[in-house]
């Protein structure tokens, strides 16, 4: 399990249930609410059944922020716009590994273009599919819904699999899907590390930076 280090707990926004309008300015907010990145659900229609935005929507929202940008690609085919994802301000790439044929190459694609690599898991597929491949991986996600729509309900099977992971891999592990208030302690106490929450920032009553606090104080604690 060398080489690879994990950070401290991190807080991800999803921008789905942003509003879509003022793209721009939902970034800057959620970056003063304290996020510490913010993860783009980039769709195409094909791979999952809804549609979102390119590299040119995300990159005119990099001047807004800082905080470091990842683009989760749910999209068949990620090789054609890797390059546009690194122009875009995306410090790292998240591909599917149901996506691609030649997920070796891909990463490794992705290293070679500067940016950070990372895999991702649909519940149904086994962390098998990536232990040969873990040596290219800055990171990995463990969907924690079927990937598609935001407001589902965490699927809380996927609890084994990420202890699984976590007893191969020594990197960032990023959970994703119905992360909230009662769900976010069984991620990182499984050993998640990155916890993605999007319905649970923006129904917060509180406002938004109440919800990123309270997310990191809980996920603190389970860790
Ligand atoms: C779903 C996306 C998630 C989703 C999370 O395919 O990858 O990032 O937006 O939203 P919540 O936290 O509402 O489940």
């Amino acid at each position: 399990m060398g080489g690879v280090s994990r950070s401290p707990i991190q807080i991800v926004p999803s921008v789905l249930p942003a509003d879509f309008s003022r793209l721009g300015e939902e970034c800057a907010a959620l970056e003063a609410a304290g996020v510490d990145r913010i993860q783009w659900d980039v769709m195409d229609g094909v791979f999952v059944p809804n549609l979102t935005f390119g590299p040119d929507v995300v990159g005119a929202c990099r001047r807004w922020c800082s905080v470091p940008f990842e683009a989760h690609l749910m999209v068949a085919g990620p090789d054609l716009l890797l390059s546009q994802w690194v122009d875009a301000g995306c410090e790292l790439l998240i591909v599917h590994a149901e996506s691609v044929v030649h997920l070796h190459r891909t990463l490794a694609r992705v290293r070679e273009l500067g940016a950070r690599a990372g895999v991702a898991l649909n519940p149904s597929t086994p962390v098998a599919a990536v232990t040969s491949v873990l040596d290219l991986c800055d990171m990995v996600l463990v969907m924690t819904v079927n990937p598609g729509f935001g407001g589902q309900a965490y699927i809380s099977t996927m609890e084994p699999k990420i202890r699984e992971l976590r007893s191969l891999y020594d990197g960032d592990i990023e959970v994703d899907g119905g992360i909230g208030p009662s769900t976010i302690a069984g991620a990182a106490a499984a050993g998640a590390n990155w916890l993605v929450a999007g319905s649970a920032l923006y129904r917060d009553p509180d406002g938004l930076e109440h919800a990123v606090k309270d997310l990191r104080a809980r996920a603190e604690a389970a860790a």
